[in-house]
């Protein structure tokens, strides 16, 4: 993307923000964070942190990358920040990488999923099959955990991403995601219809959505926010690197407001979908918790459907691409950051940012089977940069970024941009100037300091 490139269109401006934005994040983490959070208090609290803390930052973001109009650091410099400040890039750039390199992973797995549903192999039976709970619980363990075929998938996938890098993101990325990004949508609503029918649907039902207050901990807390910036796409600089596209014409808040709700309403519509499964298929979350818990639940629910072999070529097709909105911007970030700071082309600031990627997910991938005994702070290597870069460097990245636009940046930044030098006015700008300055900062520090007590 050269500097003077913009999106062509406001929709495609959003389609390829709420491409970014809508992915794993959604489908994936968010069932599995629901589950271990106890269900629908921590739904609420999620919901909290993306209206209360993900708009004002996503806000800060945008505001910079329009003003900085450059890379996550080059922005800061270009808006007059002292060099100390550049920390904030350069942790948004480690975050987005380490959180890129475990995301490949899962990326892979959807391909692998979309291979093995196009050949039927995901609907064969497996061998030793009767112990375990259900049969696609077996699938995922073979899918998973043997050394070598997630791997190879994981690869491809960096080589997909890496060539779509390549060939021009630009129209690609907004090309892509304003025909995906609707379809996607739309097939999640056929699943929620489905997924609410099924027996016994209520009971898993009222885990997502009737809250119990005595589950909520401060961890609880931690990982509702780790969740929401890991959803937005917030803390990595990438809404920086993606607002220095946007015309001097769009309207920042609202567009803000559309991306996040839009990305809530998957993040729920995928709740709606496989907190009734479980309970339908009698899945209890001791069998299958956290990584396995999408794999496993939606082919149980394509086999209710008809046709199930169509219904899962399409959605894991679907859901690659969205991995790929995703996994593209987040390279976007490390791209952009080496050809405007090292004036490197762009194939090898490709090259650069794709191929270390290839041993580092190969080990997030090993320690889900055969280095699964190898473990950091009693986490395997792939949830413990989950854990480190969601959990902590988002929220760290998010704090720095506030504390500059609210106090060290040239005092009308963020009110010009929000309003659009005036012209847009709004009585959401000076709430979210207030939340940038003061109440983000200290709420985020809060809840982080609370994680080590
Ligand atoms: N927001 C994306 C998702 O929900 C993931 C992502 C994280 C994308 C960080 C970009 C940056 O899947």
């Amino acid at each position: 993307m050269s500097k003077k490139t913009q999106f062509a269109s406001r929709i495609g401006l959003i389609a390829a923000t709420v491409g970014s934005a809508v992915g794993l994040g959604n489908v994936w983490r968010f069932p599995a964070e629901v589950q271990e959070g106890g269900g629908a208090a921590f739904l609420l609290i999620y919901i909290g942190c993306v209206i209360l803390l993900g708009i004002p930052v996503m806000l800060s973001e945008f505001a910079l990358g329009r003003a900085g109009h450059s890379d996550a650091i080059g922005a800061l410099k270009n808006v007059g920040a002292s060099k100390r400040w550049w920390v904030v890039g350069g942790i948004a750039i480690l975050a987005s990488y380490l959180i890129l390199s475990f995301y490949m992973v899962v990326a892979g797995w959807t391909l692998e999923y979309l291979v093995q549903s196009v050949t039927g192999g995901l609907f064969e039976p497996v061998a030793g099959e009767a112990g375990l709970n259900s049969h696609f619980t077996a699938k995922m363990e073979e899918y998973v955990t043997t050394d070598w075929p997630p791997l190879i998938f994981t690869f491809l996938m960096i080589f997909i991403n890496l060539g779509i890098l390549l060939g021009g993101v630009q129209k690609g990325i907004e090309r892509m995601s304003n025909i995906m990004m609707p379809l996607f949508f739309l097939v999640l609503v056929v699943f929620v219809v489905v997924a609410l029918s099924l027996p016994d649907a209520g009971a898993g039902l009222s885990f997502f959505l009737r809250p119990d207050f005595s589950k909520i901990t401060g961890s609880t807390i931690v990982s509702a926010l780790g969740q929401a910036f890991f959803s937005l796409s917030l803390g990595m600089g990438i809404l920086i690197t993606y607002s220095a596209y946007f015309s001097s014409k769009v309207p920042l808040v609202r567009t803000a407001v559309t991306v996040s709700l839009l990305d809530l309403l998957v993040a729920i519509m995928m709740g709606l979908v496989i907190f009734p499964a479980i309970t339908s298929f009698g899945l209890d979350g001791e069998t299958i918790r956290g990584a396995s818990l999408v794999f496993v639940t939606l082919p149980e629910v394509f086999t209710h459907m008809g046709m199930p072999q169509l219904w899962s070529i399409l959605f894991f097709f679907l859901l690659a691409v969205a991995a790929l909105t995703s996994t593209i911007s987040i390279a976007e970030v490390s791209v952009a950051f080496i050809i405007d700071r090292f004036h490197t082309s762009r194939i090898k600031a490709c090259l650069i940012v794709s191929l270390p990627l290839l041993p580092i997910s190969a080990v997030c991938s090993l320690s889900m089977g055969l280095w699964s005994d190898f473990t950091i702070l009693g986490m395997n290597v792939f949830d413990f940069l989950d854990n480190f870069a969601t959990n902590i460097l988002l929220p760290v990245g998010s704090i720095l970024l506030c504390i500059f636009l609210g106090w060290f940046a040239p005092r009308n930044l963020m009110y010009d941009q929000l309003s659009n030098h005036g012209t847009i006015r709004s009585r959401l700008i000076p709430a979210v100037i207030w939340i940038v300055k003061y109440l983000a900062p200290v709420l985020i520090a809060v809840v982080l300091v609370s994680t080590f007590l």
